[in-house]
Protein backbone atom coordinates (compact mmCIF):
# COMPACT_ATOMS: atom_id res chain seq x y z
CA UNK A 1 0.00 0.00 0.00
CA UNK A 2 1.19 3.46 -1.18
CA UNK A 3 2.26 5.78 2.60
CA UNK A 4 -0.36 8.80 2.95
CA UNK A 5 0.59 11.45 0.98
CA UNK A 6 3.28 9.72 -0.93
CA UNK A 7 3.33 10.70 -4.62
CA UNK A 8 3.19 8.05 -7.65
CA UNK A 9 5.79 5.25 -7.21
CA UNK A 10 6.82 5.55 -10.46
CA UNK A 11 8.11 9.41 -10.40
CA UNK A 12 11.13 7.36 -7.81
CA UNK A 13 14.90 7.79 -9.56
CA UNK A 14 16.97 4.57 -9.02
CA UNK A 15 19.83 4.66 -6.37
CA UNK A 16 23.32 3.13 -7.13
CA UNK A 17 25.14 4.58 -5.35
CA UNK A 18 24.75 6.47 -1.84
CA UNK A 19 26.94 8.82 0.13
CA UNK A 20 27.05 9.86 3.63
CA UNK A 21 27.93 13.39 5.19
CA UNK A 22 29.86 12.32 7.98
CA UNK A 23 30.85 9.26 10.26
CA UNK A 24 29.33 10.00 13.61
CA UNK A 25 27.20 7.69 15.48
CA UNK A 26 24.16 7.88 13.15
CA UNK A 27 26.41 8.43 9.72
CA UNK A 28 27.90 5.10 10.38
CA UNK A 29 24.18 3.29 11.28
CA UNK A 30 23.08 4.52 8.09
CA UNK A 31 25.86 3.54 5.78
CA UNK A 32 25.32 0.10 7.11
CA UNK A 33 21.79 0.39 6.42
CA UNK A 34 22.12 1.82 3.20
CA UNK A 35 24.60 -0.92 1.92
CA UNK A 36 23.01 -3.77 3.77
CA UNK A 37 19.72 -3.37 2.76
CA UNK A 38 20.15 -1.79 -1.27
CA UNK A 39 22.85 -3.41 -1.55
CA UNK A 40 24.99 -0.60 -3.34
CA UNK A 41 27.97 1.25 -2.66
CA UNK A 42 28.09 3.61 0.39
CA UNK A 43 30.75 6.21 0.64
CA UNK A 44 31.10 7.95 4.50
CA UNK A 45 32.76 11.57 4.13
CA UNK A 46 34.23 13.44 7.23
CA UNK A 47 36.67 16.34 7.20
CA UNK A 48 39.34 14.33 8.60
CA UNK A 49 41.02 11.23 7.65
CA UNK A 50 40.63 9.90 11.72
CA UNK A 51 37.25 10.70 11.76
CA UNK A 52 36.37 8.83 8.36
CA UNK A 53 38.65 5.54 9.12
CA UNK A 54 37.01 5.29 13.08
CA UNK A 55 33.50 5.52 11.06
CA UNK A 56 34.37 2.78 8.25
CA UNK A 57 36.08 0.64 11.20
CA UNK A 58 32.35 1.02 13.40
CA UNK A 59 31.12 -0.21 9.75
CA UNK A 60 33.40 -2.81 9.41
CA UNK A 61 33.30 -4.03 12.90
CA UNK A 62 29.30 -4.87 12.54
CA UNK A 63 29.54 -6.38 9.40
CA UNK A 64 32.33 -8.45 10.97
CA UNK A 65 29.38 -9.40 13.81
CA UNK A 66 26.59 -10.40 11.86
CA UNK A 67 28.64 -12.43 9.97
CA UNK A 68 29.87 -14.18 13.17
CA UNK A 69 26.31 -14.31 14.33
CA UNK A 70 25.44 -16.30 11.16
CA UNK A 71 23.58 -13.33 9.74
CA UNK A 72 25.31 -12.82 6.34
CA UNK A 73 27.21 -15.29 4.76
CA UNK A 74 31.09 -14.97 4.32
CA UNK A 75 30.41 -13.91 0.48
CA UNK A 76 27.85 -11.75 1.79
CA UNK A 77 29.95 -10.10 4.73
CA UNK A 78 32.68 -10.04 1.90
CA UNK A 79 30.60 -7.62 -0.67
CA UNK A 80 29.19 -5.44 2.04
CA UNK A 81 32.58 -4.72 3.87
CA UNK A 82 33.74 -3.90 0.07
CA UNK A 83 30.60 -1.73 -0.43
CA UNK A 84 31.92 0.38 2.14
CA UNK A 85 34.49 3.04 1.82
CA UNK A 86 35.44 6.55 3.46
CA UNK A 87 37.26 9.34 2.30
CA UNK A 88 37.63 13.02 3.12
CA UNK A 89 37.29 14.14 -0.42
CA UNK A 90 33.55 14.54 -0.95
CA UNK A 91 34.00 16.15 -4.54
CA UNK A 92 35.75 12.79 -6.02
CA UNK A 93 33.05 10.57 -4.11
CA UNK A 94 29.95 12.40 -4.80
CA UNK A 95 30.46 13.03 -8.02
CA UNK A 96 28.41 9.63 -9.21
CA UNK A 97 26.15 9.61 -6.33
CA UNK A 98 22.35 8.81 -7.02
CA UNK A 99 21.77 10.22 -3.10
CA UNK A 100 23.53 12.25 -0.48
CA UNK A 101 22.43 11.90 3.31
CA UNK A 102 23.67 14.30 5.60
CA UNK A 103 24.14 13.24 9.38
CA UNK A 104 26.78 15.87 10.91
CA UNK A 105 26.29 18.10 13.96
CA UNK A 106 23.35 19.29 14.23
CA UNK A 107 23.89 23.32 14.23
CA UNK A 108 21.79 24.41 11.04
CA UNK A 109 24.76 26.68 9.70
CA UNK A 110 26.88 23.37 9.70
CA UNK A 111 24.43 21.60 7.59
CA UNK A 112 23.55 24.54 5.47
CA UNK A 113 27.56 24.94 4.73
CA UNK A 114 27.28 21.01 4.06
CA UNK A 115 24.46 21.31 1.02
CA UNK A 116 26.37 24.21 -0.69
CA UNK A 117 29.38 21.98 -0.65
CA UNK A 118 27.49 19.14 -2.00
CA UNK A 119 25.39 20.68 -4.08
CA UNK A 120 28.42 21.77 -6.23
CA UNK A 121 30.16 18.37 -6.70
CA UNK A 122 27.14 16.08 -7.33
CA UNK A 123 24.97 15.30 -10.37
CA UNK A 124 22.33 17.81 -11.22
CA UNK A 125 19.48 14.86 -10.94
CA UNK A 126 21.60 13.36 -7.24
CA UNK A 127 18.32 13.36 -4.52
CA UNK A 128 19.92 15.09 -1.24
CA UNK A 129 18.85 13.94 2.22
CA UNK A 130 19.29 15.17 5.57
CA UNK A 131 18.80 13.26 9.07
CA UNK A 132 17.69 16.40 11.23
CA UNK A 133 16.31 15.47 14.41
CA UNK A 134 14.73 19.09 14.64
CA UNK A 135 16.09 21.62 12.48
CA UNK A 136 14.07 23.29 9.60
CA UNK A 137 14.64 20.95 6.61
CA UNK A 138 13.35 23.95 4.66
CA UNK A 139 15.62 26.57 5.95
CA UNK A 140 18.66 23.96 4.92
CA UNK A 141 16.92 23.91 1.46
CA UNK A 142 17.13 27.85 1.33
CA UNK A 143 20.39 27.70 0.66
CA UNK A 144 20.50 25.19 -2.24
CA UNK A 145 20.48 26.42 -6.10
CA UNK A 146 18.14 23.05 -6.28
CA UNK A 147 15.63 23.13 -2.89
CA UNK A 148 12.82 20.98 -4.74
CA UNK A 149 15.66 17.99 -4.32
CA UNK A 150 16.16 18.29 -0.65
CA UNK A 151 14.10 15.98 1.47
CA UNK A 152 14.00 15.27 5.60
CA UNK A 153 14.89 11.60 5.90
CA UNK A 154 14.51 10.75 9.36
CA UNK A 155 15.74 8.04 11.45
CA UNK A 156 15.67 6.75 14.75
CA UNK A 157 18.37 4.87 17.32
CA UNK A 158 19.33 2.06 16.57
CA UNK A 159 18.39 2.66 12.99
CA UNK A 160 19.14 -1.18 12.29
CA UNK A 161 15.71 -1.78 14.85
CA UNK A 162 13.59 1.09 14.82
CA UNK A 163 11.33 0.82 11.67
CA UNK A 164 10.10 4.09 11.31
CA UNK A 165 11.44 6.95 8.91
CA UNK A 166 10.13 10.36 8.69
CA UNK A 167 9.91 12.03 5.64
CA UNK A 168 9.62 15.88 5.57
CA UNK A 169 8.57 17.23 2.70
CA UNK A 170 9.90 21.23 2.21
CA UNK A 171 7.88 24.06 1.87
CA UNK A 172 8.15 27.73 0.41
CA UNK A 173 8.44 28.75 -2.93
CA UNK A 174 9.93 25.52 -4.11
CA UNK A 175 9.07 22.71 -1.70
CA UNK A 176 10.62 19.19 -2.33
CA UNK A 177 9.32 17.87 -5.41
CA UNK A 178 7.46 14.70 -6.62
CA UNK A 179 10.18 12.67 -7.82
CA UNK A 180 12.43 12.93 -4.79
CA UNK A 181 9.76 12.23 -2.59
CA UNK A 182 8.92 9.46 -4.73
CA UNK A 183 12.73 8.24 -4.29
CA UNK A 184 12.76 9.02 -0.77
CA UNK A 185 10.37 6.32 0.05
CA UNK A 186 11.16 3.91 -3.04
CA UNK A 187 14.24 4.34 -0.48
CA UNK A 188 12.56 3.56 2.78
CA UNK A 189 10.79 0.48 1.05
CA UNK A 190 13.76 -0.77 -0.09
CA UNK A 191 15.57 -0.51 3.44
CA UNK A 192 12.48 -2.11 5.02
CA UNK A 193 11.34 1.01 6.80
CA UNK A 194 7.68 2.21 7.54
CA UNK A 195 7.74 5.69 5.54
CA UNK A 196 5.70 8.75 7.15
CA UNK A 197 4.97 11.77 5.61
CA UNK A 198 5.31 14.38 7.94
CA UNK A 199 5.46 18.49 8.16
CA UNK A 200 8.58 20.41 8.50
CA UNK A 201 7.58 21.35 12.10
CA UNK A 202 10.17 21.70 15.10
CA UNK A 203 11.21 17.95 15.76
CA UNK A 204 8.85 16.47 13.63
CA UNK A 205 6.61 14.26 15.20
CA UNK A 206 8.22 11.49 16.67
CA UNK A 207 10.86 13.61 18.92
CA UNK A 208 8.16 15.75 19.48
CA UNK A 209 6.09 13.21 21.65
CA UNK A 210 9.12 11.49 22.90
CA UNK A 211 11.07 14.64 23.98
CA UNK A 212 7.38 15.77 26.02
CA UNK A 213 7.79 12.64 28.60
CA UNK A 214 11.96 12.56 28.07
CA UNK A 215 12.42 16.40 29.47
CA UNK A 216 9.75 16.41 31.82
CA UNK A 217 11.92 13.33 33.44
CA UNK A 218 14.79 14.86 33.60
CA UNK A 219 12.95 18.07 35.02
CA UNK A 220 11.04 16.12 37.81
CA UNK A 221 14.79 14.93 38.52
CA UNK A 222 16.26 18.43 38.37
CA UNK A 223 13.40 19.28 41.15
CA UNK A 224 14.55 16.39 43.47
CA UNK A 225 12.46 13.23 42.51
CA UNK A 226 15.16 10.43 42.87
CA UNK A 227 16.53 8.93 39.54
CA UNK A 228 15.42 5.63 40.44
CA UNK A 229 11.86 6.65 40.99
CA UNK A 230 11.89 8.73 37.25
CA UNK A 231 12.78 5.78 36.08
CA UNK A 232 9.80 3.39 37.70
CA UNK A 233 7.31 5.62 36.74
CA UNK A 234 8.34 5.59 32.79
CA UNK A 235 8.61 1.87 33.09
CA UNK A 236 5.00 1.86 34.22
CA UNK A 237 4.07 3.62 30.82
CA UNK A 238 5.39 0.73 28.94
CA UNK A 239 8.62 2.77 27.46
CA UNK A 240 11.22 0.30 26.02
CA UNK A 241 13.79 2.72 27.49
CA UNK A 242 13.78 4.92 30.12
CA UNK A 243 14.93 8.61 29.97
CA UNK A 244 18.50 8.19 31.13
CA UNK A 245 19.09 5.25 29.45
CA UNK A 246 17.61 6.44 25.71
CA UNK A 247 20.62 9.45 26.29
CA UNK A 248 22.93 7.13 26.28
CA UNK A 249 21.77 5.72 23.06
CA UNK A 250 20.77 9.01 20.88
CA UNK A 251 23.69 10.94 22.69
CA UNK A 252 22.96 13.91 25.26
CA UNK A 253 24.30 16.41 23.06
CA UNK A 254 21.60 15.42 20.49
CA UNK A 255 18.89 15.05 23.52
CA UNK A 256 19.64 18.66 24.69
CA UNK A 257 19.38 19.90 20.63
CA UNK A 258 15.94 18.15 20.62
CA UNK A 259 14.73 19.91 23.88
CA UNK A 260 16.04 23.19 23.00
CA UNK A 261 15.21 23.41 19.61
CA UNK A 262 11.47 22.74 21.01
CA UNK A 263 11.80 24.99 23.72
CA UNK A 264 12.51 28.00 20.96
CA UNK A 265 9.04 26.97 19.34
CA UNK A 266 7.09 26.00 22.35
CA UNK A 267 8.85 27.43 25.50
CA UNK A 268 5.73 27.00 27.80
CA UNK A 269 5.45 23.22 26.37
CA UNK A 270 9.38 22.24 26.43
CA UNK A 271 11.37 22.77 29.40
CA UNK A 272 15.03 22.51 29.18
CA UNK A 273 16.36 20.19 31.79
CA UNK A 274 19.67 21.68 34.24
CA UNK A 275 20.64 18.18 34.45
CA UNK A 276 20.78 17.39 30.78
CA UNK A 277 23.02 20.75 30.30
CA UNK A 278 25.26 19.56 33.00
CA UNK A 279 25.77 16.56 30.97
CA UNK A 280 26.38 17.77 27.89
CA UNK A 281 28.55 20.56 29.44
CA UNK A 282 30.43 17.47 30.88
CA UNK A 283 30.75 15.89 27.15
CA UNK A 284 29.38 13.09 29.45
CA UNK A 285 28.26 9.85 26.75
CA UNK A 286 25.35 8.91 28.54
CA UNK A 287 24.55 8.78 32.56
CA UNK A 288 24.93 5.23 32.95
CA UNK A 289 27.15 2.11 33.27
CA UNK A 290 26.76 0.00 29.99
CA UNK A 291 23.49 -2.11 30.04
CA UNK A 292 22.38 -1.23 33.65
CA UNK A 293 20.88 1.42 35.34
CA UNK A 294 23.94 2.45 38.01
CA UNK A 295 25.10 5.66 37.35
CA UNK A 296 28.73 6.18 36.78
CA UNK A 297 31.13 8.03 38.64
CA UNK A 298 31.50 11.00 36.26
CA UNK A 299 27.77 11.65 36.15
CA UNK A 300 27.59 11.13 40.11
CA UNK A 301 29.74 14.13 40.30
CA UNK A 302 28.04 16.40 37.50
CA UNK A 303 24.53 15.77 38.39
CA UNK A 304 22.32 17.54 41.18
CA UNK A 305 19.64 14.74 42.22
CA UNK A 306 17.55 14.89 45.20
CA UNK A 307 17.80 12.03 47.66
N1 LIG B 1 22.14 -2.11 16.69
C1 LIG B 1 21.63 -3.16 16.02
N2 LIG B 1 20.74 -4.02 16.52
C2 LIG B 1 20.38 -3.83 17.81
C3 LIG B 1 20.87 -2.78 18.60
C4 LIG B 1 21.80 -1.90 18.00
N3 LIG B 1 22.32 -0.85 18.66
N4 LIG B 1 20.32 -2.85 19.83
C5 LIG B 1 19.49 -3.92 19.81
N5 LIG B 1 19.52 -4.50 18.58
C6 LIG B 1 18.75 -5.65 18.13
C7 LIG B 1 19.19 -6.91 18.81
O1 LIG B 1 20.26 -7.54 18.09
C8 LIG B 1 17.92 -7.75 18.76
O2 LIG B 1 17.79 -8.32 17.45
P1 LIG B 1 17.24 -9.83 17.30
O3 LIG B 1 15.90 -9.87 17.98
O4 LIG B 1 17.15 -9.99 15.82
O5 LIG B 1 18.26 -10.68 17.94
C9 LIG B 1 16.81 -6.73 18.90
O6 LIG B 1 17.39 -5.46 18.52
C10 LIG B 1 16.28 -6.62 20.31
O7 LIG B 1 17.39 -6.35 21.17
P2 LIG B 1 17.50 -6.84 22.68
O8 LIG B 1 16.68 -8.09 22.88
O9 LIG B 1 18.93 -6.87 23.08
O10 LIG B 1 16.92 -5.66 23.55
P3 LIG B 1 15.49 -5.03 23.62
O11 LIG B 1 14.40 -5.97 23.33
O12 LIG B 1 15.49 -4.30 24.91
O13 LIG B 1 15.49 -3.93 22.45
C11 LIG B 1 15.88 -1.73 21.73
C12 LIG B 1 16.50 -2.97 22.32
C13 LIG B 1 15.29 -2.06 20.35
C14 LIG B 1 17.00 -0.72 21.56
C15 LIG B 1 14.73 -1.23 22.67
O14 LIG B 1 15.24 -1.06 23.95
C16 LIG B 1 14.10 0.06 22.22
O15 LIG B 1 13.24 0.08 21.36
N6 LIG B 1 14.52 1.18 22.85
C17 LIG B 1 13.97 2.51 22.56
C18 LIG B 1 14.64 3.06 21.37
C19 LIG B 1 14.08 4.41 21.04
O16 LIG B 1 13.20 4.95 21.66
N7 LIG B 1 14.65 5.00 19.98
C20 LIG B 1 14.28 6.31 19.55
C21 LIG B 1 15.21 7.30 20.15
S1 LIG B 1 14.90 8.92 19.54
C22 LIG B 1 15.84 9.04 18.16
O17 LIG B 1 16.63 8.23 17.83
C23 LIG B 1 15.61 10.23 17.32
C24 LIG B 1 16.81 11.10 17.23
O18 LIG B 1 16.45 12.15 16.35
C25 LIG B 1 17.25 11.66 18.54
Amino acid sequence: KKPAGAPDPKLARPVGKVGVVGAGLMASQLALVFARQLKVPVVLTDLDEARVAKGVAWVHGEIAKLREKGRLSDGAAQRLTANVTGTTDSAAAFADADLVIEAVFEELSVKQDVFRTVEKVVREDCVLMTNTSSLSVTAMASVLEHPERLVGFHFFNPVAVMPLVEVVRTTGATPTDDVTLATAFAVGKGLRKSCVLVQDAPAFVVNRLLTRFMSEASVVVDEGTPVEVAEAALDSLGLPMSNFELLGLVGPAVALHVAESLHAAFPERFPVSANLRRIVEAGLPGVYEKGTRTLTEAAREVLVLGD
